[in-house]
């Protein structure tokens, strides 16, 4: 079967991208990254795209104030011109309005550093340790309109140690975080494709 074309958008760092990335480069990999979309100009990781050959596009958000719905209709003119079937948010951090989530309901995917259903929004791994929590880790979902609320695809722990501070224990989340994103995007990709099962979105 072809793989599914693949628009990965960040705003930073992009590490999540990259680990996808190499994942893609696998033959039987169910998803094809063509575009990688940022929603700031400065993002290092638009770098590491173009350098790996992909089409990196920014679309700055600033640019378009307080209108949420006409930032994202840029975003969506974007996707549409490079035939994209997949979005993966990889570190996007702008909150989608209900118009664009229903362009992408159930061929868009999002990673989220903490284990869903606790702490979505910000500040996860402050509020993990706050909360005396063993257990830290991540978690990747479909996205529907409440932030961080869509069915959960996959997730990763790691233990909390003793001596940890919100620092020490995202660098460990974002470890498996690189592991585990690859893998739920083929998961997601291959039940896109094959349409067999409804989504559990
Ligand atoms: C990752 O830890 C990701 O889980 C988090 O941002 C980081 C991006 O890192 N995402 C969110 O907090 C979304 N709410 P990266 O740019 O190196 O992939």
């Amino acid at each position: 079967m072809t793989p599914l074309r693949l628009a990965i958008l960040i705003s930073g760092r992009g590490t999540n991208m990259e680990a996808i990335l190499r994942a893609a480069e696998a033959d039987d990999y169910p998803a094809r990254p063509v575009l990688v979309l940022s929603n700031r100009p400065e993002a290092q990781g638009l770098e590491t795209a173009a350098n790996a050959g992909l089409s990196a596009v920014s679309v700055d958000h600033k640019a378009y104030g307080k209108d949420r719905e006409s930032f994202e209709r840029a975003l969506q003119s974007v996707l549409i011109e490079h035939q994209i079937e997949m979005v993966v948010l990889a570190g996007f951090m702008r909150i989608l309005t209900p118009w664009f989530v229903s362009q992408w309901t159930g061929r868009m995917i999002n990673i989220h550093p903490s284990l869903l259903p606790k702490y979505p929004g910000l500040h996860t791994h402050q509020r993990a340790l706050d909360s005396g929590d063993a257990e830290a880790g991540c978690s990747v979902h479909w996205v529907t309109e409440g932030v961080d609320e869509g069915g959960v695809i996959a997730q990763a722990r790691v233990s909390v140690l003793a001596n940890d501070t919100a620092d020490t224990l995202a660098d460990r989340v974002l470890g498996e975080e690189h592991k585990l994103y690859p893998k739920a995007v083929a998961l997601a990709a291959e039940q896109i494709r094959s349409k067999k099962k409804p989504l559990s979105v």
